[in-house]
């Protein structure tokens, strides 16, 4: 079988499935087993695959049409500028939370900054962006699960920033006795009567710490501002992702313990999708 051949049958099949990325799991599967880049996969369309590389493609195939994302399949995600190793024991990074490292980014920029706090840090992808694009500055990423801290500290040391961050286990800020200059968090925000009704995809792959923010989604949100003043130096920014719908909701939470809306910025679907507070 020709790549070109097996590319259409893996697109087709996926496509019949119902995988809006059909064409994209494809090709990235081919890259992945053939060990091509982008360029590499068009120019040998005519290659003959050997049947040894066949049978895994197809493997991964039967992963992939049962629901598996590409990323938990090959442990591995593209977030910002930089591939990032991923388990089942952490969320599958989204291209909706580069907004995150992108506001952090214009922060440090403009203000004198020294560290950040990374609050629910799952593969370490917003704090490990930030310091790789500011090597002044030092950050602290907290999870409450122990396996996402082992993934975000090998994640650390594979992108050499394991002197610039450090990584904890704690439930929010309770072992943190430090103050910063900047906190972010994507905490868990989906509504538990929810979850069953995310994407198979979603639902049996990302870890439910990851997902469940309690009956009405915001009980992350409560949590986090309770403890917040006791970790952060006088002018420091507050920079959180929120669901689709929950905007008015944590802007009040926040509110009703003193912090000031700074910001909304909107996803490309125009929905407020991160707050910034101080
Ligand atoms: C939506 S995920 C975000 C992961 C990562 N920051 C990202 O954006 O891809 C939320 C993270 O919060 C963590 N988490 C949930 N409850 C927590 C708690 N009480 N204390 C600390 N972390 C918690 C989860 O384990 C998960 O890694």
């Amino acid at each position: 079988m020709i790549l070109s051949e097996i590319k259409k049958k893996l697109s087709k099949n996926f496509l019949i499935s119902g995988i809006e990325t059909a064409e994209l799991d494809a090709r990235l599967i081919l890259k992945e087993i053939l060990s091509f880049d982008d360029k590499e996969l068009i120019i040998n369309e005519n290659y003959h695959i050997p049947k040894g590389f066949i049978k895994e493609i197809f493997a991964i195939e039967k992963r992939r049409l049962k629901g598996e994302p590409i990323s938990k399949i090959f442990k591995k995600r593209d977030f910002y500028k930089s591939t990032f190793i991923i388990s089942n024991d952490v969320l599958d990074p989204r291209p909706e939370t580069e907004l995150i490292v992108e506001i952090a980014n214009n922060f440090i920029k403009k203000n004198g900054v020294k560290n950040i706090l990374d609050l629910g840090t799952g593969s370490g992808c917003i704090l490990l962006s930030v310091l790789k694009e500011n090597k002044m500055i030092n950050g602290l990423g907290i999870d409450l699960s122990k396996e996402a801290i082992n993934i975000a500290q090998k994640n650390s040391k594979k992108l050499q920033l394991d002197k610039q961050s450090n990584f904890l286990i704690s439930n929010w800020m309770e072992a943190i006795n430090f103050k910063f200059d900047i906190v972010v968090s994507n905490p868990p925000y989906i509504a538990s009567k929810d979850i069953k009704k995310l994407s198979n995809n979603v639902k049996n792959f990302d870890p439910l710490l990851s997902l469940d923010g309690g009956e009405d989604g915001l009980n992350c949100y409560r949590a986090i501002v309770k403890d917040l003043k006791r970790v952060i130096n006088k002018n420091a920014i507050i920079i959180i992702e929120i669901g689709y719908n929950q905007s008015k909701f944590v802007e009040e939470i926040f509110k009703k313990n003193d912090f000031k809306l700074i910001k909304k910025y909107n996803d490309i679907n125009g929905l407020d999708r991160v707050l910034t507070f101080q």
